[in-house]
């Protein structure tokens, strides 16, 4: 089946070439959309280089930083263009491991519509993580659980494999979570679509070399967004109950 694995950067000058690296040697056949948002650093550049030496590496470039869930959505839409079976999400920075990739293709090719590179299952683990960053993760997830009730034990997790016919099947245009947020909401979309989600254990690496994005108004967007579905979905029950 062919694959393409679309990464996000900003500013990821000194791991995206590892991570390049580490997928040729374990997913050989896979292609990348790297897709950068103007990295002050030259990511963008080095991945337009590379793109000319290597014809799996594609690159996207936006103008302004737009966040992770505006970069992976372009990505989609250019995916879509193409004819790729199955299109993935996974991190420059080299927490995603490219070696846990083959699992995931594999749940897509045994039947799931979307598979999760999940922590938080059995054989799941996270190294080198600060223990806020531990209880962030495992209390989004709590958090999104209880209001929006996914059933999914790493909602928030961003290495990921989706069968192509899935992105068809959603509207992406009408996405609007910009930061890691954007996660939920896929999942969310997946869910509500009836579409089969597996989760799939991996170990997560914190990043060695530069730094994460995440910030203060990525937790708020969450937080406030995970909330309004959770308000949204108790709607939708009662209005089934009451038959109005
Ligand atoms: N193009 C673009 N634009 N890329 C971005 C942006 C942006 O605004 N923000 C972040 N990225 C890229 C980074 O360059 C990196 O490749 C990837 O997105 C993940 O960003 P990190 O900043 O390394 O995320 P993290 O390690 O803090 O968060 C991880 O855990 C989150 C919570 O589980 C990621 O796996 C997230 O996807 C996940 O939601
Ligand atoms: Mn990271």
């Amino acid at each position: 089946m062919r694959t393409l694995v679309v990464i996000p950067t900003y500013n990821e000058i000194d791991s995206l070439p590892l991570t390049l690296e580490a997928l040729s040697t374990w997913v050989p056949e896979a292609h990348v959309l790297v897709v950068d948002d103007g990295s002050p650093d030259g990511t963008g550049d080095w991945a337009e280089r590379r793109a000319g030496d290597d014809p799996r590496v594609n690159v996207l470039h936006n103008p302004v930083k737009g966040g992770l869930g505006a970069a992976y959505i372009a990505g989609f839409h250019w995916a879509l263009e193409g004819d790729w079976d199955i299109i993935c999400e996974m991190d420059a920075d080299g927490s995603h491991r490219a070696r846990d990739l083959p699992q995931l293709l594999a749940a897509v090719r045994d039947g799931a519509d979307l598979a999760i590179g999940s922590r938080w299952v059995p054989g799941g683990a996270v190294v080198n993580w600060p223990r806020n960053r531990h209880l962030l993760s495992r209390g989004a997830n709590l958090y999104a659980n209880l209001l929006i009730g996914l059933g999914v034990n790493d909602a928030t997790a961003g290495f990921r494999a989706f069968r192509r016919e899935t992105l068809e099947s959603l509207d992406l245009d009408g996405v609007e979570s910009t930061g890691y947020c954007f996660q939920i909401d896929m999942t969310r979309r997946v869910k509500d679509a009836g579409l089969r989600i597996v989760e799939v254990p991996v170990t997560f690496v914190e990043r060695e070399l530069g730094e994460s994005k995440m910030d203060g108004d990525i937790i708020n967007e969450a937080l406030v967004r995970v909330a309004r579905w959770g308000v949204q979905r108790r709607g939708r029950q009662l209005r089934a109950l009451t038959g109005r």
